[in-house]
């Protein structure tokens, strides 16, 4: 691609959903069978912990029963190979991206396979349950761990890191989101804004779609595969 050096890529939960992780608004989507406000938010953590750690406890469960898909992995060849600046945005909270091999990963909403310990403020590799009862790995105070997940009403990580990005972006790209959520579905704006050509790839028209200088409709483990080598063919 002409005069690209530096990419942007935001990912939401339909580049997971080929591997079988069930994306949040849609038919089965997460949404459905939970509201957002019993499992997604500071005050639910704080009314009923129980609860949250349970729908975290088997989203973290089913990691173990899933792999990366044909665009995880190509995401991961375009890292590896790109000469350039290149920085993977997530929204999703799996590992998929880095077990593919992909490096350059922000996790803006967290991880699944991370807890934060609201006594020493540590995050710690976590992979069991997240019951109320268990210690931090790093202060051993109990009883304090909650998910390394961005709630509803939190501030997403790396914000200022993904804002420099943008920036100095040429490309854009953005896969599998609804462009329900912000900031995550702002970023193609303040990309267009610095100059950065914009590319959606989707199974259906998002509610950003408008902003995007390019869309492409259909799966992720198909579209992304074939982009991939475009790209690296220059
Ligand atoms: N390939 C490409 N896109 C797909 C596929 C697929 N195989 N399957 C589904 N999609 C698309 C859907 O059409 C939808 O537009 O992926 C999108 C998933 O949208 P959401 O379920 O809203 O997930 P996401 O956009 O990642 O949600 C953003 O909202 O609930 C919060 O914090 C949560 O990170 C999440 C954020």
């Amino acid at each position: 691609m002409k005069d690209i050096r530096n990419i942007v890529i935001l990912t939401g939960a339909g580049i997971s959903a080929e591997s079988g992780l069930a994306t949040f608004r849609g038919p089965e989507g997460l949404w459905e069978g939970h509201r957002v406000e019993d499992v997604a938010t500071p005050e639910a953590f704080v009314r009923d912990p129980a609860l949250v750690q349970k729908f975290y406890d088997e989203r973290r469960a089913n990691l173990r029963l899933v792999e990366p898909n044909g665009a995880h992995r190509a995401l991961a060849r375009l890292d590896s190979e790109w000469p350039g600046d290149l920085l993977i945005v997530t929204q999703n909270v799996d590992d998929l991206h880095e077990r593919a091999g992909a490096k350059r990963v922000l996790h803006m909403h967290g991880e699944l396979k991370s807890a934060w310990c609201l006594a020493c403020d540590g995050r710690i590799p976590w992979v069991g349950t997240l019951s109320e009862g268990q210690a931090c790995t790093d202060c051993g105070v109990a009883g304090r761990l909650r998910p390394d997940i961005v709630w509803f009403g939190e501030i997403p990580y790396g914000m200022d890191r993904i804002d420099r990005a943008l920036m100095r972006a040429d490309l854009f790209v953005s896969i599998g989101t609804s462009g329900a959520v912000y900031p995550a579905a702002g970023l193609v704006q303040t990309a267009r804004y610095a100059g950065a050509r914009t590319l959606e790839m989707n199974l259906e028209p998002s509610l950003g779609s408008h902003f995007f200088h390019e869309s492409r409709t259909g799966p992720a483990g198909a579209l992304v595969p074939d982009w991939v080598e475009e790209v690296l063919a220059g």
